[in-house]
């Protein structure tokens, strides 16, 4: 009775020690690949998407997703944006800070500013001015859009 024999792609029989080389040949290039992937993850940028950016527009949500007094922040391309709805109604801002690039929060409960949390700088709700602490200027605001029940903002 004949052996069970490794063969190679063309049918013919792998020495053992053939096998061996060819199975740790296998396992070093798939050790490389497992290395070098990510360090070329991280060279080369991710791809952005284009609905939103250059001029594009972004469906946040519902009213029913930022009630009064609550805040989100969304991706607008690669822009960080905070929707919040203020008791002046729903208003968009750059969400970092203009003082070190943290990101900002809001919640009316605890604070009716925006408030960044690194260094307790304070923006108003109402048009993103500085208020209070190290940030030297406004946040940037974006145009909200409200169709039926649902949050758009604009890239402007
Ligand atoms: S990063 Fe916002 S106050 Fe410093």
């Amino acid at each position: 009775m004949e052996e069970d024999r490794a063969v190679d792609p063309v049918g013919r029989p792998i020495e053992r020690r053939n096998f061996v080389r060819l199975l740790l040949g296998g396992i070093a290039v798939s050790t490389v690949a497992m290395v070098v992937t990510p360090f070329i993850g991280f060279l080369v940028p991710p791809r952005r998407t284009a609905s939103t950016a250059g001029g594009g527009r972004l469906l946040v949500g519902t009213t029913d997703d930022i009630g009064v007094g609550r805040s989100k922040v969304v991706a607008l391309g690669s822009k960080p944006v905070i929707v919040l709805n203020s008791p002046q109604g729903m208003k968009a801002f750059s969400a970092v800070c203009t003082h070190l690039g943290c990101i900002v929060g809001y919640t009316a409960s605890q604070s009716p500013d925006i408030v960044s949390p690194c260094h307790n700088g304070h923006f108003s709700a109402i048009n993103g001015t500085v208020l209070s602490g190290p940030p030297p200027l406004p946040l940037k605001p974006y145009p909200v859009a409200i169709e039926k029940n649902q949050i758009y903002v604009q890239d402007g």
